[in-house]
């Protein structure tokens, strides 16, 4: 690819492109959670939107002997995440699709589970959930893990969580929103989901990006390929540099610095379809 092509990837393309994944805050642990609050084991059929390299789906099937589809709106993940299957000798359960949060191409009552890691908080859950509700069987349940922020940030710390904020929306295209911890569960009970459960993860209780980091990104050589082209693209062009800086600048703020990132967390989140639970989703 030309410079110019790689620079004008959307964020997700890019991204897969110079391979480099994405960490839930939680690690392991909170994908292990996650699983069990949405009763997830050997035979379940789990929809994970927004994908991405396809790292927590291979991880559930692994794990829990579940079926598992990816989609994602990013080609580059959906190519990225199949490798990642291929690899792992899993395609006869795990597959990607590129596809759309907001318009599945899934019929009704299709998956037992829908998963979204680091995805809701792209989204507008009030037209997102009805549509993960729409392909969940009668009792299925929709689990989420995404970032929150504490309600009553103070005046400095706010206008620092603020800019990163608009810095993730700026970079990704897409509405990045911090929201806390009650108006993610709101945002369940408003499309319908009953039995709601949350989780409140705080930054400070975690080791952020501790777990998996070479597996995820498939390996040591990948890795290196990854900080490589970073590298490159840093040198050889200054738009690369601009995003790359409000990226790190971003993360910062949100995951590191100790006065903002107190205010920062995680939630694990999830509600059930109305309607009786099979007994697929229970064994
Ligand atoms: C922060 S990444 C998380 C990826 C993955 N869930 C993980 O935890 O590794 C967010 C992902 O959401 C995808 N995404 C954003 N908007 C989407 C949409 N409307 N439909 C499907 N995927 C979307 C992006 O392309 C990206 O891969």
């Amino acid at each position: 690819m030309s410079i110019q092509e790689v620079e004008n990837l959307g964020y997700y393309d890019f991204m897969g492109y110079i391979g480099i994944p994405f960490f839930n805050i939680g690690g392991q642990v909170s994908m292990d959670r996650l699983a069990e609050m949405c009763h997830i084991g050997a035979g379940t059929r789990v929809l994970d939107v927004g994908c991405g390299t396809g790292g927590n789906a291979c991880y559930l099937a692994e794990r829990y002997g579940c079926t598992v589809v990816g989609v994602d709106i990013a080609e580059r993940m959906v190519l990225e995440a199949t490798r990642r299957a291929q690899r792992r000798g899993l395609t006869d359960r795990v597959s990607f699709k590129i596809g759309d949060a907001y318009r599945l191409h899934f019929p009704d009552a299709s998956f037992d589970v829908v998963v979204t890691v680091f995805v809701s908080q792209f989204l507008d859950p009030a037209r997102a959930f009805p549509e993960f509700g729409r392909v969940l069987v009668d009792g299925g349940r929709l689990g989420v893990n995404e970032m929150y922020r504490a309600e009553g940030v103070p005046p400095e710390a706010k206008g620092q969580v603020n800019a990163s904020e608009k810095a993730f929306c700026e970079l990704t295209k897409l509405p990045f929103t911090l929201r806390s911890p009650e108006i993610w569960s709101q945002a369940f009970k408003a499309s319908g989901f009953t039995d709601v459960t949350l989780e409140e993860h705080p930054n400070a209780n975690e080791s952020p990006y501790s777990e998996g980091v070479i597996e995820a990104f498939s390996g040591w050589g990948k890795l290196a390929g990854a900080l490589w082209k970073v590298l490159i693209y840093s040198l050889r062009s200054g738009k690369m540099r601009k995003k790359f800086a409000a990226l790190s600048g971003a993360k910062k703020t949100l995951l590191r610095n100790k006065e903002t990132s107190k205010y920062i967390g995680y939630v694990l989140c999830a509600g059930a379809k109305p309607g009786q639970e099979t007994e697929r989703l229970t064994t």
